[in-house]
């Protein structure tokens, strides 16, 4: 399928008028194009394909205009109507079954690699996995250890599964349908580490987000309860019988819950070397942790 490049020009033109118009970053418009056609990033910065007899399409004209309509009248996020997202070095496939992983979570595996210095053959959980890109990234970084991922969701875990087979991680995550802890039964006492970025966002605070999160992402991946700290609690209390000693807590959360979080896991008592870590922007968006006893 093919455009002439004059046309699609025009069309980037005007969608690059809308996109602005809309609120949107019109690098978005650049975005679309690279997924849909053979155009890279430079060939658009310069505008050279303007000259160009035919541009190669991957998909008819029609679908790429209603594409982008989509996105400007009905909010839906790009990364949904290309079904990918970067992360890391993955190119990872996202549909509204499960939440776009952010650029912030990427720190994670960072942290995780910081402190998991020791523990890098061991048993390792990603609690609510959505797309798999923690469990992923702690695959690539721990070559040695086994990955746990769970969701609630199943079709979650299938948009994980799948991601992890195209990573080449297959045989070194094990997927578990259920409820945080739940289907980790069997490892009770031996996980060197739990990783997780659970909804936090609290129920009221939820439908006041942006319309391409609170009309597209699932809301399972958001709401947190009505101080947004439900899931986490309940990883603050149920980790001591999992974690073996010495093992690591990790999660995400939200800007403003640092200090809850903080006094959750005090008064829990089974924890030291308690850490807020901000992220690049500098709002302390993560909670680490150990289990007591080594
Ligand atoms: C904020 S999203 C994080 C997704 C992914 N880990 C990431 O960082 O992009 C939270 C995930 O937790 C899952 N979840 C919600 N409640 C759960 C539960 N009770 N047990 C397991 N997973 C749950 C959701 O389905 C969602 O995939």
């Amino acid at each position: 399928m093919g455009i002439s490049g004059l046309k699609l020009w025009q069309w980037r033109v005007d969608a690059k008028t809308e996109a602005v118009a809309a609120n949107i970053e019109p690098a978005e418009v650049d975005w679309l194009l690279q997924e849909v056609s053979s155009l890279d990033r430079l060939t658009l910065r310069l505008e050279s394909f303007k000259i160009w007899h035919e541009v190669e399409l991957k998909l008819p004209f029609e679908s790429l205009e209603k594409l982008w309509n989509r996105r400007i009248t009905e909010r839906v996020p790009v990364q949904y109507l290309i079904g990918k997202t970067p992360w890391r070095n993955y190119h990872l496939n996202v549909s509204p079954a499960v939440l776009i992983p952010r650029p912030e979570t990427e720190l994670m595996i960072e942290i995780a690699k910081g402190a998991g210095v020791h523990l890098k053959t061991g048993h390792w959980a990603d609690l609510g996995t959505g797309s798999g890109a923690i469990a992923i990234g702690l695959a690539d970084e721990f070559p040695q250890a086994m990955i746990h991922a769970v969701d609630y969701s199943k079709a979650a875990l299938f948009m994980a599964q799948k991601n992890a087979q195209e990573c080449g991680f297959a045989n070194q995550i094990q997927f578990y349908q259920g409820s945080w802890f739940e289907p980790l039964e069997a490892l009770k006492g031996q996980l060197s580490a739990m990783v997780s970025n659970p909804p936090y966002i609290p129920n009221d605070e939820v439908l006041q987000l942006q319309p391409e999160v609170t009309k597209h992402e699932p809301h399972l991946a958001l709401a947190g309860g009505k101080d947004g700290l439900d899931c986490i609690r309940h990883l603050v209390s149920t980790a001591p019988q999992y974690l073996h000693p010495g093992g690591i807590w990790l999660i995400e959360m939200m800007a403003g819950q640092a200090e809850a979080v903080t006094q959750l896991l005090k008064q829990q008592g089974c924890y030291k070397n308690i850490s807020i870590i901000p992220d690049l922007a500098g709002i302390e968006r993560f909670a680490l942790a150990n289990l007591i006893g080594k």
